[in-house]
């Protein structure tokens, strides 16, 4: 099979939970394995990690383990009669006050006590991702009152977002804290953020993960209004993340599904040039939770994305709850190839014109521009630590494959995710530095990825075990006896 450079992240759940079917999405290419931690308890979480690590060794594949965040999604609370049915004009109330199980046609619970505060007459609350839309006419100290202006069913504990975001529950609930000592447990290779509003949710974020002697990269899931207000709010929520997720559902009920495809252009283009990697996620082959093939709106919006440059596309009930998981993973496989010969793909002028901060940086960009310029070059190769070096490479539109070689289980993980990156298992400290250029070529002569005549880029640093320290670039004739 020919290389796919973008990476699948397959959300699991009881679709895909059996060994077999497992086994299947792991062969059909699934990348990131999304461990979504709304749903399950830690038992259930645990049992399947270890299902993928193990069916990923016996196959030789290297599968990355995602963990999702709940996060503080609002929602309201019960109906006495599990659900009611709105029509347009209806008035209705959101109460914090009024018992929680005993909703009805007028009223409901709501456990956000901040509700009244944050919301002003004339705002738009969207219920159900946008099924049910209402606005606020007047409010009292304990509840809002409000017009209903797209009527609908409304059941049982649906969440609740405002037009133009701006419901300011802080990102890590209770629940979220435990989920990150769960995840350091688990040693999870990412860990998914909902609803950061900015940098300070991250870095809280990242404190916890420390604390929790964690080692996920975090990623942060754009999805509120505040977070692509402007460019100031994006870029920081980016840098202070190791990648970032485009979490459309969200996202497009508080911004509006007219202004989604430009916010995800640019995100792209932000994380990219921050050296992130990213995510393209929610509703991508949909129709594919009922249907064994995608439709054609399907195939063009994972193909788009692909063209965009995203390092992954997600699916997320489609692997966890629909009825053909694996064809979802074969089929945005196929779509990723496809899209991936677009030229497009394979020309860059990624920071161009940029001055560059970093050594490392330096020689990976240069290794990058050297690949797509000299048609000989078959091969990257990447000694690396902590997966940091690919990730910059990795931002650069290439049709160069990238190998990440790297002794170190969660490193070897972690590039799963990155665009055009493999990982070749090589622990170049134990080898007398005279035969490191020798053995890493000669594995990808045994892998048949290079031939004799072909060339290699190889890129390290001075000592074969400092993170950060790549500032070498070789240009290596396979066949010739390299030293
Ligand atoms: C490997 C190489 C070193 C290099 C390092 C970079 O260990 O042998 O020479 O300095 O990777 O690691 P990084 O985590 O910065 O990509
Ligand atoms: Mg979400």
């Amino acid at each position: 099979m020919p290389f796919r450079r973008t990476k699948i992240v397959a959300t699991l759940g009881p679709a895909s939970n059996s060994p077999e079917v497992l086994e299947q999405l792991i062969l059909a290419g699934l990348n990131v394995a999304r461990l979504n931690f709304s749903h399950g308890s830690p038992e259930e979480h645990k049992a399947r990690a270890r299902l993928v690590r193990e069916l990923a060794a016996k196959h030789g594949r290297f599968v990355a383990l995602l963990g999702d965040l709940q996060g503080p999604k609002i929602r309201i609370a019960k109906f006495a009669n599990k659900r009611i049915e709105l029509k347009e004009g209806d008035s209705f109330r959101f109460s914090v006050t009024h018992p929680r199980d005993a909703g009805n046609q007028e009223v409901v619970g709501i456990d956000y006590p901040d509700l009244v505060r944050d919301c002003g007459v004339g705002d738009e609350l969207l219920l159900d991702d946008g099924r049910v839309v209402m606005r606020v006419e007047s409010s009292s100290a304990d509840e809002l009152q409000c017009r209903v202006l797209i009527g609908g069913p409304l059941s049982d504990h649906k969440g609740i977002n405002r037009r133009g975001g701006g419901l300011t529950a802080p990102a890590l609930t209770a629940k979220d804290k435990a989920d990150i000592k769960l995840a350091a447990e688990m040693e999870l290779d990412y860990l998914a953020v909902s609803f950061p509003r900015d940098a300070a949710d991250m870095e809280l974020a990242r404190r916890l993960r420390d604390e929790a002697g964690g080692k996920a990269w975090l990623v942060a899931k754009i999805e509120r209004a505040e977070a692509v207000a402007d460019d100031e709010a994006l870029d920081g929520l980016i840098r202070a993340s190791d990648a970032v997720m485009v979490a459309r559902g969200d996202l497009g009920v508080e911004i509006g599904d007219a202004e989604l495809v430009g916010i995800q252009k640019k995100i792209i283009l932000h994380a990219r040039r921050y050296n992130k990697a990213v995510i393209t996620a929610t509703q991508m082959m949909e129709s594919m939770i009922h249907s064994p093939m995608p439709t054609r709106a399907e195939v063009s919006d994972v193909a788009n994305a692909v063209l965009d440059y995203t390092d992954a596309v997600m699916l997320s009930a489609e692997s966890a709850a629909g009825e053909y998981p694996v064809e979802a993973v074969q089929a945005m496989a196929r779509i990723c190839q496809g899209a991936e010969k677009h030229p497009d793909t394979r020309r860059s002028s990624h920071r161009i014109g940029n001055t560059f901060n970093r050594c490392d940086e330096s020689i990976a960009l240069a290794s990058m521009y050297t690949a797509n310029h000299f048609p000989g070059i078959k091969a990257i190769i990447c000694l690396t630590e902590s997966g940091y070096t690919p990730l910059i490479m990795s931002r650069i539109r290439s049709s160069v494959p990238i190998y990440a070689y790297s002794p170190h289980r969660e490193t070897q993980a972690r590039v799963a995710l990155f665009r055009g990156v493999e990982t070749v298992p090589f622990d170049a400290a134990a080898l007398p530095p005279e035969k490191v250029s020798q053995m890493a070529v000669d594995e990808l002569l045994q892998r048949g990825v290079v031939t004799k005549g072909d060339w290699v880029i190889l890129t390290k640093g001075d000592s074969y075990t400092t993170q950060g320290g790549t500032n070498t670039m070789k240009i290596l004739h396979v066949g010739d006896l390299l030293v």
